[in-house]
């Protein structure tokens, strides 16, 4: 029986960062040590300022950093030293080549598979953590086989990440499920329940399911496209509630009592953002048109035009609500992250929003709680269109408060659902006497009561509603 006692994980990032820290806060006698070849990153984690926000991170790194938690740049110790190798590394869209826009991006698993097999000395088992196609771990495989001897074997396992940004800890300590998938030889079974080992330090056991390679890498995608797909849903409902006078929140109320289709992932939105979305729904499609099924791959990419759809609609409105020009308005945005509790901004809705409002001429003022000014310019920055921070600079202000960012501007438009944006957290009182007249108030996130704001003066439009919603 493997007994692990020593775990590397490559890439300390999101989701390396925050899996791996719980993972030792639960194991203590396990050692874990992160890597990455990022010394900024490193140095981070080894700091009293961790790179990333998560409610609870800084509880759990704090309470084993340098007792079984390490973190550091030297790859190939770690790797050696190690058991069990976490491959969690990035695997963004590819951006050239062939599948641009659409395939992964392997290059970053490729290479850290390829140091594995180039310094190890001694047996590990080799686990994909990061969002990747289906066939990955094959991939892996044959990078890790051509370079095996009798002495080093490598047994590769899939193990993908659910948690969700904002959420990461609580997912973490408390999973719906683990997923761990294996080639079903007797050395692939053995590696697969030495990983369960390690998980059921915490997880009650009926909760970590095993399951034969593929299935563990397909289910991922699945299940990301099939929350994706729910958000498209009601998303595409929420364009005939606006229509129609029926009220989005009480559609997705009515449906959501269904046991058969359940509550959650049906609050209708400016749109879907994050790192995995759209990047799981495009691996999908790749996949399905590289295997001939077409209907399958149009079937998911709709998906991804519904969520284009509605950032297109929700700008639309804006612009045609403020007499059809925002030449030279001011629009407060508030809310730069993809979702609340996170400073992650990748696919974030805003970026999208705001490259158009810059189009239309707009002066654009964000506020957003955790997300840094280099981070929106380095977003807002596009090759050829608005190249340097000084262009954005004259069109984009980027403020310490929603009271700022609010002061003159025409329209307030929120973006990202943070708690201090409520109605009773934020003063729309003070933030309505700053403003120029009429004001406007568009809300991407059915966050605010909009007859309470109405009576302040407001104009309020909200998705998924129509003004008649709620007095029909
Ligand atoms: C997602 C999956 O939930 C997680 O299981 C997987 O491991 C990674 O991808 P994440 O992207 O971190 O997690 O956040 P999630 O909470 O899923 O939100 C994704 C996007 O959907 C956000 O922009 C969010 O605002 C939006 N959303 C979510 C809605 O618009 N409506 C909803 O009802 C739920
Ligand atoms: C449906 C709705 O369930 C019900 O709430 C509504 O009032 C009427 O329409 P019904 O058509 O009677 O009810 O049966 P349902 O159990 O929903 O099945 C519909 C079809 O979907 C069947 O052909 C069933 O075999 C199929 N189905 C259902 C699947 O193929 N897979 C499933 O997981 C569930
Ligand atoms: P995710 O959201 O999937 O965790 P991130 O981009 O936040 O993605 O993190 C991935 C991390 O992996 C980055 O910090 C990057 O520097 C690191 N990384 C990429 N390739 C390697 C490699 N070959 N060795 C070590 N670290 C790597």
């Amino acid at each position: 029986m493997t007994v692990v006692k020593n775990i590397c994980c490559i890439g300390a990032g999101y989701v390396g960062g925050p899996t791996c820290a719980v993972l030792a806060y639960k194991s203590p006698d396990i050692k874990v040590t992160i890597v990455d070849l990022s010394e900024a990153r490193i140095a981070a984690w080894n700091s009293d300022n961790l790179p990333i926000y998560e409610p609870g991170l800084d509880e759990v790194v704090f309470a084993c950093r340098g007792k079984n938690l390490f973190f550091s740049t030297d790859v190939d110790a770690a790797i050696q030293e190690a058991d069990l190798i976490f491959v969690s590394v990035n695997t963004p869209t590819k951006k050239s080549g062939m599948g641009a826009g659409m395939a992964a991006d392997l290059a970053y698993v490729e290479s850290a598979t390829r140091r594995i097999a180039e310094v190890a000395k001694s047996p590990k088992i080799v686990v994909e953590k990061s969002t990747v196609p289906c066939r990955t771990a094959q991939s892996m495989r044959t990078i890790l086989e051509a370079n095996s001897t009798s002495e080093i074997h490598f047994d590769i396992l899939s193990n993908p990440e659910f948690l969700a940004e904002g959420t990461a800890i609580k997912d973490l300590l408390n999973p719906d499920r683990v997923l761990i998938g294996a080639l079903q030889t007797e050395s692939g079974i053995e590696a697969q329940n030495a990983l369960v080992d390690v998980y059921t330090h915490w997880v009650p056991k009926e909760r970590v399911i095993t399951t034969n390679l593929w299935s563990s890498e397909l289910s991922k995608l699945a299940a990301n496209a099939m929350l994706a797909q729910r958000i498209s849903s009601i998303n595409a409902l929420s364009a005939i509630c606006e229509a129609t006078g029926a009220d989005v929140d009480e559609v997705a109320f009515a449906c959501g009592k269904d046991t058969r289709l359940g509550s959650k992932f049906l609050k209708a939105s400016v749109g879907f953002g994050g790192s995995c979305f759209q990047k799981d729904i495009l691996n999908l499609v790749y996949l399905s048109t590289q295997l001939n099924l077409p209907e399958v791959a149009a079937y998911w990419q709709q998906v991804v035009i519904m969520n284009e759809y509605q950032k297109k609609r929700f700008v639309r409105n804006i612009i045609s609500t403020l007499f059809n020009t925002i030449t030279n308005k001011k629009i407060a945005v508030l809310g730069f992250a993809f979702k609340k509790d996170t400073g992650d901004t990748r696919e974030s809705a805003a970026i999208t929003l705001i490259k158009d409002f810059i189009q239309e001429n707009a002066r654009v003022a964000i506020y957003d709680p955790k997300v840094e000014a280099e981070q929106i310019y380095m977003d807002l920055s596009e090759p050829g269109v608005v190249d340097t921070q000084k262009q954005l600079e004259k069109n984009i202000q980027i403020c310490q408060s929603a009271y700022e960012a609010a002061d003159d501007a025409d329209a307030v438009v929120i973006v990202t659902e943070w708690d201090e944006f409520r109605d009773d957290q934020l003063d729309y009182e003070k933030i309505y006497a700053g403003m120029k007249k009429p004001a406007f108030l568009f809300d991407g996130r059915l966050l605010v009561n909009a007859a309470k704001l109405r009576q302040i003066g407001f104009k309020v439009s909200v998705i998924g509603k129509n003004e008649l919603a709620g007095t029909a």
